[in-house]
């Protein structure tokens, strides 16, 4: 008998879940309970749950699938995607600690930096990770973190994740990533020598906007009790219902993944063409700068894309305004095609002048490619540029 590791479509669908033991029910039931009742106080915790802050088997049973499919030692879950890094924060920084972070990477994760942490005496420098000459130029005595996100929201932009991983191990200090945007199924960061993995569950993995959650998946023992022990204290928790409805949105992950990408690809094509069109970011391309980068560390560029319209901020914000098929709205990874100004939106939080050092310009368009027919995605694109 051979023992060959099942490939990840069968796994996204198996891995983390087994029957209901008391009734066989094929899926993890959603564990609606505050506590769990104890056999005697010798016998505390036996069954491994306690009460809901602490633990729930709905949500275990999506952390056990999460730590397979990334292939880390465990995952711990989170209420929200900010909430999974506000976890990391809390684990691994103290006050007069420094850490990097990409320079282009989700607004949310800028603001919880420097509005929040910032107030606590913690430092950040934001640094173009995509040369990790920068990266190992930026770091301190007091350097505690290295988190990347790759490709970066909204423009794509990549980190060579080997690379920046040997600087971390080099100088002893933790590399976390933000795998948001590509999924395990594309991009495995702990390969690449990252030493854990940060989801927006919100995204892909959900994919039909119908939560929001977030996860860590770490890659040591240690890791694993200092992410719990934060989680648990601050009292972060994943719901069991998020947990429930992710785990079904799992199970379609790649495939959706794929024709998702499809998808992206040819509108990434097509935009190219468009004498409107002043600029494409997408991995796939191979115009892209990085495109080399991008083939080499994962197996597919994802279906996330932005562009650039002649008449900048106003002629984009128009577009956003007209076009249809495609929604205004903030959110990605979904199977509704979903268009959004990250400037007014996703990364409101990042001031103007920052915006400018980083090159996040006021009239980029950002999409996340949908499920729908690709040729009625570009139809709806098409009319929206020619009906200026
Ligand atoms: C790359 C990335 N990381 C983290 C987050 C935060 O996730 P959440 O909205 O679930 O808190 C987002 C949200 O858009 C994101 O795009």
């Amino acid at each position: 008998m051979t023992s060959k590791k099942p490939g990840f479509t069968t796994r996204q669908v198996h891995s983390g879940v087994v029957p209901d033991p008391v009734t066989g029910a094929i899926l993890t039931p959603i564990y609606q309970t505050t506590t769990y009742v104890q056999e005697s106080v010798d016998r505390y915790l036996e069954k491994g749950y306690s009460y809901s802050r602490s633990a729930n088997p709905t949500v275990r049973a999506l952390e056990n699938k999460l730590t397979d499919l990334e292939g880390g030692s465990d995952t711990i879950c989170f209420g929200t995607g900010m909430a999974a890094i506000n976890g990391l924060f809390l684990a691994y920084l103290n006050a007069g600690d420094h850490a990097i972070i990409s320079e282009m990477v989700y607004g949310g994760t800028y603001r919880l930096s420097t509005k929040v942490y910032s107030r606590f005496g913690v430092d950040f420098s934001f640094v173009d990770t995509a040369d990790a000459a920068n990266v190992r130029k930026a770091i301190r005595k007091n350097t505690r973190l290295i988190l990347t996100e790759t490709p970066a929201n909204p423009t794509l932009k990549l980190t060579d994740l080997q690379a920046v991983s040997d600087v971390a191990r080099e100088h002893g200090i933790l590399h976390a990533v933000d795998n948001t945007f590509l999924t395990p199924y594309y991009q495995r960061p702990l390969e690449l020598g990252a030493d854990m993995v940060i989801h927006s569950t919100t995204k892909y993995f959900d994919g039909h906007n119908a939560t929001v959650g977030g996860a860590l998946v770490v890659s040591t023992e240690e890791q694993s009790r200092a992410i719990r022990y934060i989680m648990n204290a601050a009292g972060m928790i994943m719901s069991p219902q998020v947990a429930w409805l992710t785990l079904q949105g799992c199970k379609t992950l790649s495939v959706r993944m794929d024709r998702q990408s499809a998808n992206a690809l040819a509108i990434a094509r097509f935009l190219q063409t468009h004498p409107q069109v002043t600029a494409v970011n997408y991995p796939g391309l191979p115009s892209f700068p990085q495109h080399n980068l991008a083939t080499r560390q994962a197996s597919g560029y994802g279906a996330m894309l932005s562009f650039e319209v002649l008449g900048g901020v106003a002629a984009g914000k128009a577009l956003m305004d007209r076009i249809r098929l495609w929604t205004l709205a903030e959110n990605l990874g979904s199977v509704e095609s979903l268009i959004t100004h990250p400037v007014t939106m996703t990364h409101a939080a990042v001031e103007p002048a920052e915006r400018q050092r980083i090159g996040l310009t006021d009239g980029l368009v950002r999409l996340s490619v949908g499920l729908e027919d690709a040729a009625d995605l570009i139809d709806a694109l098409r009319d929206a540029l020619d009906n200026r």
